[in-house]
């Protein structure tokens, strides 16, 4: 286990900023079609203290997209996209247009204290509508059916996703609403993911609890470690020249069963997850961040953590020393639709495909929670690097 296994999201960085006045114009401008760029600059930035300063949002423009392994905020919207045209012109303009909106909305001036951002990428089915077969990353292959999928074919695949994390759910919809407006007659939506995480205090920093009620994050969760990212996360020379600085990024749909969790007792739950349900620690130890002791026996020689609890499953140790950035996020579409359920909208970031395919594997294999859970969408898309103002999001791919 490394060093940044031991980051936390910052929850000072989470919680929402002292800039309202700044927010609500920001609707406004967003309902209005005003000139957001304009509101930024004229408005009042509310910065209350260093804390919010501090947790001043990533900028729009940089060697990565933002939204990564920059701190989440409370929620968000992982739509993807289907192409309505074979036209890479009208793509590539469309990528414009998303840049532009995207750094006018999350403003890359200071002031973004509700960390909200658009994060861009591109499923495989992108490459053979625009005839770009060649251009392609060997490694943007249809992830593998896992035993107990159950794979509805809105929530499944697309030819592009874009993830939407702000701070109030009003926001993200408003800023999907324009991306989508922005790619009227080149992109339609296919499906749009609604997600929660719990808000968690400021100081001290804390981990939040996801539908089960377990803190969700502890190890692998969101970090802002550069050097940990580097290797996990962040495709290097190993890919093709216009997809370096990008990631892929793994949505799984995954329906809880919350009714039959709430039935089963904690001891029960804790021996599902491996870790105590209060205060998150590996079971036989203390403290959430200490490290789970994988061999460790009880006196009547069983192991402490089952053989099919979910971390020992998912450990580094049993899939080849695989490590994913996860930035997941609660659903509850039960009360809109009842057959939507609730559940874990999981996403992962990892430099290649494979850090996922080998955990998902062995969880697939055995997993104490796949008694309780049911994937139900899934997909796989290359996010593509960071741009500069002179630049725009996929230029590298589509300006040659
Ligand atoms: C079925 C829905 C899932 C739920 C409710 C869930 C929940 C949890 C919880 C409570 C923990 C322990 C705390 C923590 O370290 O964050 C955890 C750990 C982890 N989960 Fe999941 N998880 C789910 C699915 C997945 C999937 C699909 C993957 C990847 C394929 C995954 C990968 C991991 C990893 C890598 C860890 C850390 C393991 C370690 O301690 O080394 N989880 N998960």
């Amino acid at each position: 286990m490394d060093r940044s296994d031991h980051i936390f999201p910052s929850a000072g960085d989470e919680t929402p900023g002292t800039s309202i006045s700044r927010r609500q114009l920001l609707r406004r401008g967003l309902r209005g079609g005003l000139a957001l760029a304009a509101v930024a600059g004229t408005a009042p930035l509310a910065l209350g203290d260093a804390q919010s300063a501090e947790a001043a949002a990533p900028p729009f423009f940089g060697e990565h997209q933002a939204g990564i392994v920059t701190p989440p905020p409370v929620r968000v919207l992982f739509a993807t996209f289907d192409l309505l045209t074979d036209s890479r012109a009208d793509v590539a303009a469309m990528l414009q247009r998303w840049t532009a909106a995207g750094a006018r909305i999350t403003g890359s001036a200071p002031g973004n204290a509700d960390g909200t951002s658009i994060t861009v990428a591109l499923g495989g089915s992108f490459f053979d509508r625009l005839g770009l077969q060649a251009m392609r990353p060997a490694r943007l292959q249809p992830l593998p059916a896992f035993t107990g999928d159950a794979l509805q074919p809105a929530f499944t695949g697309g030819d592009l996703a874009v993830q939407v994390c702000a701070a109030e759910a009003t926001l993200a919809t408003a800023i999907l609403d324009e991306i989508t407006t922005l790619g009227a007659g080149v992109v339609a939506v296919r499906a749009a993911q609604a997600g929660f995480r719990e808000a968690v205090p400021a100081r001290p920093r804390t981990t939040p609890r996801n539908l089960l009620g377990f803190k969700d994050g502890t190890v692998n969760g969101p970090f802002a470690d550069g050097i940990v990212a580097d290797q996990r996360v962040w495709i290097g020379s190993e890919g093709p020249e216009w997809l370096r600085g990008g990631s892929y990024v793994v949505m799984r749909r995954i329906v809880l069963d919350v009714a039959a969790w709430e039935q089963t007792s904690v001891s029960a739950q804790e021996s599902v997850i491996g870790r105590h349900k209060a205060s998150g620690a590996p079971l036989g130890e203390a403290r959430e961040r200490d490290r789970a002791d994988l061999r460790a026996r009880d006196a009547a020689g069983q192991l402490v953590i089952p053989v099919d609890a979910h971390i020992r499953r998912a450990s580094p140790g049993r899939n080849g020393g695989a490590r994913i950035l996860r930035r997941g996020y609660n659903f509850d579409d039960s009360a809109s639709t009842p057959s939507g359920g609730a559940g874990l909208l999981f996403l992962s970031y990892q430099r290649d495909p494979a850090q996922f395919t080998r955990i998902q594997s062995s969880l697939s294999a055995l997993d104490a929670l796949n008694r309780f859970s049911t994937v139900t969408g899934s997909g796989l898309y290359a996010v593509l690097p960071g741009t500069s103002e002179a630049g725009w999001l996929g230029d590298r791919l589509l300006s040659v």
